[in-house]
């Protein structure tokens, strides 16, 4: 089949969520907030904490099983596997490596993608070229973020908002399912002090002092990523509407990235979609990295009746500065 014949169809979606539930009022006694502080700021009530023996490949894992059985396929059918993570278990092997492992997948090449919160979003591109091009036929995207293992439980500013979790999705060139019909990437690296980690890499390798100073911990300037985070979303779906000749009432589902309600409100106020029309999970799970929008499609796709021609459009922004969107078509 010629490339431009052919397509690369969502086939199967999964999630793992941990077991352990963290409320707002835990949090009050661990650092000076308040239920009503995060609520009306971020509208987050509760978020998932791994346990200690379950690393990120583990979360990755479990989700990919439950979107392989989704698809009702063996994980040996599935030739590559693209994690998007900023916490794998290690920095080397990569992340995918563990999980094809986990899951028995031999055929498989594996790989992570760094692109923080758009992990999931880059994974699908990414895994939708590798499909269309006729390279690969059958590609699990996972991403899955052990947040709490980056997290200062001693700053307010950030250890509220975060969460741990996993979504997976089978893209395949053959199956009933949504079409991936569109993507979007992009990022900006000047501004990429706003939110990032410094320590553990080849600048601040792992030592006395990088623990002492704390590098090994997300750090973020809340106020100024939120401006990024709305504008950046509404840049990459109304790309994504535009290029395919669409309009916002043409969007049955928008699935965006979930670090903040007012973020979530203010990027369907400028699209012009309702929020009967978005997905929200932030006050369950709270900001899970890339895995946020893996659930968030997940459960989409999961609780609500899609027929022919409806569209799901999957937008998030992340460190890096990175942010895309990807449209899916029943
Ligand atoms: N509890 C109580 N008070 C708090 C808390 C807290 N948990 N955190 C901050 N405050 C205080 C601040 O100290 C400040 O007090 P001050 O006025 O006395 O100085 C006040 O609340 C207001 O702080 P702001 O930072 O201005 O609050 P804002 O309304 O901007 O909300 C927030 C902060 C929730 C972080 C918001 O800016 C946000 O959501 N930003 C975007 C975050 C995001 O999208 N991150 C990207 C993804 S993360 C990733 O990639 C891993």
């Amino acid at each position: 089949m010629a490339a431009s014949e052919r397509n690369a169809f969502i086939i199967g979606t999964g999630s793992y969520l941990p077991e352990k539930v963290l409320t707002n009022a835990d949090l009050e006694k661990m650092v000076d907030t308040s239920d009503e502080w995060i609520t009306t700021r971020t509208g987050i009530k509760e978020r998932r904490i791994a346990a200690p023996q379950e690393p990120t490949s583990l979360l990755a894992s479990r989700a990919a099983q439950s979107a392989l059985k989704d698809a009702g396929i063996g994980a040996e059918k599935i030739e590559m596997i693209i994690v998007g993570t900023f916490t794998g278990d290690m920095p080397m092997p990569a992340t995918a490596c563990l999980v094809q492992k986990n899951i028995g997948a031999p055929r498989a090449a594996a790989f992570d993608i760094s692109a923080a919160c758009s992990g999931f979003v880059y994974g699908l591109s990414v895994a939708r070229s590798f499909v269309v091009s006729g390279s690969y036929d059958c590609i699990l995207v996972i991403a899955c973020e052990k947040l709490s293992s980056v997290t200062d439980w001693t700053d307010r500013d950030t250890c509220v908002l975060f969460g741990d979790g996993a979504g997976a999705a089978v893209v395949s060139s053959e199956g009933q399912g949504p079409r991936i019909i569109g993507d979007y990437l992009a990022a900006d690296g000047s501004i990429y002090e706003l939110l990032f980690m410094p320590g553990g890499g080849s600048l601040h390798p792992c030592s006395h002092d990088s623990v002492d100073q704390k590098l090994h911990f997300v750090k973020m300037l809340g106020s100024k990523v939120f401006k990024y985070a709305i504008n950046s979303m509404v840049e990459a779906a109304s790309t994504l509407i535009e290029r395919h000749g669409l309009s916002a009432e043409d969007i049955r589902m928008l699935v965006p990235h979930q670090a903040n309600m007012r973020i979530i409100t203010e990027v369907g106020r400028h699209l012009g979609i309702p929020e009967e029309r978005i997905h929200i999970n932030v006050q369950k799970y709270g900001n899970m990295s890339a895995a946020t929008t893996a659930v968030g499609m997940d459960e989409a796709i999961r609780s609500n009746d899609f027929t022919p021609g409806d569209k799901i459009l999957v937008v998030a922004f992340g460190g890096g500065f990175t942010w895309g969107a990807v449209l899916l078509e029943w």
